[in-house]
């Protein structure tokens, strides 16, 4: 599996922002962990939601069933304002989300540029096929429309969105 393999993040050591991206399961908040860790600090959209459904519904787990739309806002609102104090206070990140097309990745990478941070992007171009696999093994996973969904929506990253490094790993 190409994530197994040995990899060089040199060229990424020194940015601001590590943006992962890849279907759901296919492995990013594993390779963060193995990978990202030393010196960075991790934001996950998904934990974000979870926290506040939590919060608000006092103690009520979250499952994707509960997935409301409408609390996207807030979301998204509570992830930048996390990102732009850690960035304000010199830190380094990592996104683990899965910025899975351009659109996804723009917000962030507008967010990175009014702060004059660096940005690149790892892609985990891992197959739906194995995600699925994944994602029946994994103690949180995701329902399995989300990854085909998901994988028709996939671009993968390119420079020209305003990375100074793209790695696509498949
Ligand atoms: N390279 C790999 N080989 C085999 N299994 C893996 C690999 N990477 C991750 N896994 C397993 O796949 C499952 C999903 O991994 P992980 O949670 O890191 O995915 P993810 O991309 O962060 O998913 P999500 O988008 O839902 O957060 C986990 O059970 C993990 O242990
Ligand atoms: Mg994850």
């Amino acid at each position: 599996m190409a994530t197994e393999k040995p990899i060089s993040l040199a060229a990424f050591d020194e940015l601001d922002i590590v943006m992962l991206g890849g279907l759901p399961a296919c492995g990013k908040s594993r390779f963060a962990t193995t990978h990202l860790k030393q010196g960075r600090l991790r934001v996950n959209r998904k934990e974000i939601r979870r926290m506040l459904f939590e919060m608000t519904h006092f103690g009520e787990p979250w499952s994707d069933e509960v997935f409301d739309h409408s609390d996207e806002y807030l979301v998204s609102h509570v992830e930048r304002r996390i990102i732009e104090h850690l960035l304000e206070n010199q830190k380094k990140l990592v996104i683990d989300n899965t910025s899975i097309n351009r659109d996804a990745r723009a917000s962030h990478v507008k967010l990175a540029r009014s702060l004059h941070k660096s940005i690149g992007m790892v892609f985990l171009d891992v197959s739906p096929r194995v995600c699925l696999e994944r994602n029946a093994s994994s103690d949180q996973p995701v329902p399995e429309s989300l990854i085909a969904n998901l994988a028709a929506a996939m671009e993968l990253p390119d420079r020209s969105e305003g990375f100074r490094e793209v790695l696509v790993l498949s």
